[in-house]
């Protein structure tokens, strides 16, 4: 027998959506356009930071019609806190050698700018022939750490966003759109 009561969804937890699916499709290929322009006839890797990237990794690649290759890198996260903890580990490194290759790093959002800064780090060290960065979302207000975007979707308010790959204590990944979490859920234990 079927109950009678409503299963909550993830998205009854949504107060506002900041972006919606159309907008993000729209801009994922617009990205997609640009970074094939300027990586035409490279040895491209796009290297991305698991796990909240993977939905705008899996959008992105799919828009840009050029060879290119994938590797990843997992680094600790927040954790079940809206806020980073400032400490930055790499949990799972790259595959392949990136040593020679043009590096695109692929984030989904760049907040103090701590753990990008970081994996730019860790990445120049294997001595690659270019690194640059492309996140979908920016939220300036909060950057601790300067660092320069070269593909950028969405400049963000200081708030706690989450779908699209974002998380809230690992729930919300699978969200098409990225939205602002309601403040009772994170009072809920
Ligand atoms: P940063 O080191 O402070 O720039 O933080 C970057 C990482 O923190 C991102 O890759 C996300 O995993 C996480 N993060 C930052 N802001 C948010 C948010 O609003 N929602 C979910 N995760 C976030
Ligand atoms: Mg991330």
């Amino acid at each position: 027998m079927v109950s009678a009561t409503r299963l909550a969804t993830p998205a009854d937890d949504i107060a506002e959506v900041l972006v919606d699916e159309g907008a993000i499709e729209t801009k994922v290929r617009e990205l997609g356009a640009r970074i094939a322009d300027d990586y035409r006839g490279k040895d491209l890797v796009l290297v991305s930071i698991l796990k909240g990237a993977l939905p705008f990794l899996a959008d992105l690649m799919r828009q840009i019609p050029i060879p290119l290759a994938l590797d990843f890198l997992e680094v600790s996260s927040y954790g079940a806190s809206t806020e980073s903890s400032g400490v930055v580990r790499i949990l799972k490194d790259l595959a392949n050698p990136i040593e020679g290759r043009h590096v695109l790093v692929v984030e989904d959002i760049l907040d103090t700018g701590g753990t990008l800064a970081h994996v730019v780090d860790h990445l120049r060290s294997q001595r690659p022939a270019s690194v640059r960065l492309c996140t979908l979302l920016d939220k300036p207000a909060r950057r601790l750490v300067p660092i320069e975007i070269d593909y950028k979707g969405f400049e963000i308010p200081d708030k706690f966003v989450v779908g699209y790959g974002l998380d809230y204590a690992e729930r919300y990944r699978n969200l098409p759109f990225i939205g602002v979490l309601k403040p009772e859920v994170y009072r809920s234990p």
